[in-house]
């Protein structure tokens, strides 16, 4: 029979290099239910990681998989080609959703599709190759998503199609602005978004595409309304406003929807992947119909509204409203951050514990400065596991530990998740 050490070796043997396994000894993850995973040997753990944020509301969530078993037995795959319910249905519930008025929905199968959809839209509307992204982004795997990523560590490639300027303001701990207060801070990186529109561009500018909260990046998190003052001047200017919503999206930070409502404005497009399937692949565009309409000719995506994908969709996302999803992420986010706070103020290596609802970060530093301790991370993120619970790393120099829990997660659930926290600190 199989066990996790030979998964370990197999993997290693056919999966490209690029792709590592967590932990010095991977471990396998063979079944799941609700909050938590078991291994192949019957280990169970915590899961406050969902696969990168994409198991959203539990394993095995009774409502999404009845509606992925009733769709597998009616009909696997239709395409665009075809009036399928499940994809037009999905479509209606995100443009309902989405705050984008007169909306228009494409769907894709990754967020990486999603955002190359939104880059080719706001190239193609605007009839500019100029682009903006903001420093310390990730935006997806593609060529194009490669070229608005501001991450050296996850560029593959420096060659593109577009010209990319990145601008200041996602991520405050490094940024050379950091000792300002927010008003101030904000102020700064409008200042530095319109000087660099002024001194560095050729004209008209297409876009400008940012996470509200950067997911990879450490889920660094700009002031509260820094990115609607983006808008202003860019809307002045005529260029468009791209949220990328993978991670921020359906409740998942507590206060809002969506991740741009904490910035007091509505973009001209949003993207959304991760966590609307619960796991099954599913990602899209929302944009207003004159922005989606633009393009003439023929567009298709062959899995893009898959009927399977969309009946988790409308599932997942049905559930998470009907539940209020967004209220529970509120509420287990202040109760653990409550809990959290000052055993990580105790930590002199924390350099900053970030987030909101329920994204939270520990940024892992040299004691009293904000030098990267990629070791010590590393050791955090192995005694977290030993503790039974499972977390994700990020950051610009992968010094950042994240924690994503279900956004129906427990307070037992919560609670368990502190204690092995507050254990696999105190032993580091
Ligand atoms: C903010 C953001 N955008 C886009 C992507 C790319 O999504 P995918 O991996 O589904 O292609 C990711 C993936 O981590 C992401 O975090």
């Amino acid at each position: 029979m199989t066990n996790t050490a030979d998964l370990a070796t197999r993997y290693r043997r056919v999966l490209p290099s690029f792709l590592s396994p967590y932990y010095a000894e991977p471990i396998s993850i063979d079944r799941g239910e609700g909050g938590y995973v078991w291994d192949l040997e019957g280990n169970r753990y915590l899961d406050f990681f969902g696969g990168v944020l994409t198991t959203m509301v539990g394993h095995d969530n009774p409502d999404v998989t009845a509606a992925v078993q009733r769709q597998v037995a009616k009909v696997m795959h239709t395409s665009t080609l075809y009036l399928s319910e499940p994809m037009i249905e999905f479509a209606e519930l995100v443009a309902a959703q989405s705050g984008i008025p007169d909306a228009r929905v494409y769907l894709t199968p990754s967020g990486t599709e999603a955002n190359d959809a939104a880059i080719l839209l706001a190239t193609s509307f605007r009839k500019s190759s100029q682009v903006l992204a903001v420093r310390n982004s990730y935006h997806g795997r593609s060529f194009q998503t490669q070229a608005i990523t501001s991450h050296s560590s996850w560029k593959s490639t420096a060659l593109s199609g577009l010209t990319v300027q990145f601008v200041q303001g996602g991520y405050r701990l490094r940024s050379p602005f950091r000792d300002l207060d927010d008003e101030a801070y904000t102020d700064a990186c409008v200042n530095d978004l319109v000087q660099l529109l002024d001194m560095t561009s050729a004209g008209d500018v297409a876009c400008l595409i940012a996470e509200p909260i950067q997911g990879v990046g450490g889920f660094a998190t700009a002031p509260d309304g820094l990115f609607g003052r983006f808008q202003k001047e860019l809307a002045n200017r005529g260029i468009l406003f791209i949220s990328d919503e993978v991670q921020t999206g359906w409740g998942r930070t507590g206060d809002h929807f969506w991740g741009y409502q904490a910035h007091d404005m509505v973009p001209d497009m949003l993207t959304f992947a991760k966590g609307v399937g619960n796991g099954i692949t599913l990602a899209g565009v929302v944009a207003r119909a004159e922005i989606m309409d633009s393009i003439h000719v023929l567009n298709f995506s062959t899995f893009g509204g898959n009927p399977l994908s969309a009946s988790a969709g409308s599932a997942t996302l049905r559930y998470v409203l009907e539940h209020d999803c967004q209220a529970n992420a509120k509420a287990m986010g202040e109760r653990f951050e409550a809990a959290m706070r000052p055993v990580a103020e105790g930590a002199p290596w924390i350099a900053e514990m970030r987030g909101r609802g329920l994204m939270w970060a520990f940024e892992v530093c040299e004691p009293g400065g904000i030098e990267p301790d990629k070791a010590r991370t590393n050791e955090f993120h192995e005694a977290c596991k030993r503790h039974g619970l499972l977390v994700g790393k990020g950051g610009l120099y992968g010094n950042v530990i994240r924690l994503a829990p279900m956004l129906n997660v427990t307070t037992d659930e919560i609670d368990e998740g502190v204690a092995a926290l507050t254990a696999a600190i105190a032993e580091i």
